[in-house]
């Protein structure tokens, strides 16, 4: 099968960025991961793209016409999906209408409950029952795009912040690679 380019967007840790690659070394899975985009230059996710020789691109979001580099990047690379994976930046209306082909994000609650940051917290602080994690399409307007995938699990009465966090985190490691595997069964 022909893969499709990918570029995965990253601030932070890069566990789904690492979990992606290793996804997409199966020859059946849809993408092939081209590139990495990092706003951060502390992001320890920079040493999962380093390790296993992906583009690495750091950006400048203060620097003037910073959107337009990075569409630049994804022109040269011919990449056909962003998978925005922990990348704490909004991204413009402009910057979606150009470059004009998929967008998607993996945010750690169930959508549309809970979008925005310190999820956890409001989750617990909400005596929620249930929690889990959302793929949907990126739209200029935050954690707002279409429902790709969502997934869920019971919160147990000793849940914190903490454990919320690895047992989403290890449900997003599902649930990302099969978003990615429905949209291109899709078309
Ligand atoms: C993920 O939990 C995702 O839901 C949220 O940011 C986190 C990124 O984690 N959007 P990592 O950098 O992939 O480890």
């Amino acid at each position: 099968m022909v893969k499709k380019n990918a570029c995965v967007f990253i601030s932070g840790t890069g566990s789904n960025l690492k979990n992606l690659l290793k996804r997409a070394r199966d020859y059946s899975f849809p993408i092939k991961i081209k590139l990495v985009i990092c706003n951060n230059k502390k992001a320890l996710g920079l040493q999962i793209a380093k390790k296993n020789s992906i583009r690495l691109h750091l950006v400048d979001t203060k620097s003037r016409n910073f959107e337009k580099k990075i569409l630049k990047i994804l022109r040269e690379n011919n990449i056909s999906i962003i998978c925005l994976a922990g990348y704490m930046k909004i991204l413009s209306k402009s910057f979606l209408k150009e470059f004009g082909k998929k967008v998607i994000n993996i945010h750690p609650s169930l959508l549309p409950k809970f979008k925005g940051l310190n999820t956890f917290e409001r989750i617990l602080k909400n005596r929620e029952v249930m929690t889990g994690c959302t793929v949907h399409a990126v739209t200029e307007n935050l954690d707002a795009g279409k429902i790709i995938l969502r997934k869920s699990f019971y919160i147990k009465p000793k849940d914190n912040e903490i454990s919320l966090k690895r047992k989403t985190q290890n449900l997003e490691y599902n649930v990302f690679p099969e978003a990615i595997i429905k949209i291109y069964r899709n078309i």
